[in-house]
């Protein structure tokens, strides 16, 4: 009891300073983790490679880190439909809907690449370049691709992929758009349940 009260009201600094406390947050949340979680993101928090469930532990964030960010992430999900689940922006299907052609994605495709720091065809890049400010991917993944936690838009310098960071992965997620989904867990479970599972995953990311 003792040690419920302390984790429900230590302050965000506190609260993973707190040996007994990231101790005890441990112990509530393995079991839960894996029962609620570890379908999606894996018994080892790392996720499913290319299945567009974040590896937890790589310390790049959609929605960004820090115990409250993480508990208000599994209290309401990601698109989840509950009214206070992070839902501000949508990765559109721009070759579904015909507002890029094929080769525009692949030039995009190509900047991507060379903002994630790796060796990309520098003519097909340069042209991406343009296209990706032309076609406002700025307004989410920011002027210098380092993505935006309000709308959970990825960073593509982190070089740190949710659907896969190769060229035919990075093409389908233009074409087809992206729409991850992640549960809401207010009401499933208790609100200690949730601070332990927050404090959990930001340690495991620490370690
Ligand atoms: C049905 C699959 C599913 C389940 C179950 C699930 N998640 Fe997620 N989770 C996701 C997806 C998908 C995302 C990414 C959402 C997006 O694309 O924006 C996510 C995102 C997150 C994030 C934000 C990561 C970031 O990079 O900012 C955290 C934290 C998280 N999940 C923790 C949990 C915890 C803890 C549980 C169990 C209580 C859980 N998830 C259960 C699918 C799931
Ligand atoms: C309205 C906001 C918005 C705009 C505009 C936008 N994106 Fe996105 N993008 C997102 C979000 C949000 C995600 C994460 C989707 C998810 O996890 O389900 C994403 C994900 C991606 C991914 C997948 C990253 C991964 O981890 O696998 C790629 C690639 C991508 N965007 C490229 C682009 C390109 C290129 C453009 C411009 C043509 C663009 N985006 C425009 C919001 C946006």
């Amino acid at each position: 009891m003792r040690m419920e009260t302390g984790l429900m009201t230590a302050s965000r600094e506190e609260v993973v300073r707190r040996p007994e406390l990231v101790r005890f947050a441990a112990r509530q949340a393995r079991p839960l983790f894996t029962k609620h979680c570890a379908e999606c993101h894996g018994e080892d928090l790392k996720g499913r490679q290319g299945s567009g469930t974040p590896n937890l532990t790589d310390k790049v964030w959609l929605y960004g880190d820090g115990v409250f960010r993480l508990e208000r992430d599994i209290l309401y999900g990601v698109r989840s439909g509950h009214q206070k689940s992070m839902d501000l922006a949508e990765m559109r299907a721009y070759g579904l809907r015909g507002q890029l052609s094929q080769t525009e994605i692949r030039n995009l495709v190509q900047y991507i690449i060379r903002l994630s720091g790796r060796p990309a065809d520098p003519e097909a890049a340069s042209l991406g370049r343009e296209l990706y400010f032309r076609a406002l991917c700025d307004d989410c993944h920011s002027g210098d691709g380092r993505g935006n936690i309000d709308y959970g838009a990825t960073d593509f310098t982190a070089n740190t992929w949710d659907y896969g960071g190769d060229p035919e992965s990075l093409y389908e997620s233009i074409y087809y758009g992206r729409h991850g989904i992640m549960p809401a867990f207010i009401g499933k479970l208790s609100l200690t349940q949730i601070r332990a599972l927050a404090v959990y995953v930001q340690t495991a990311s620490e370690r």
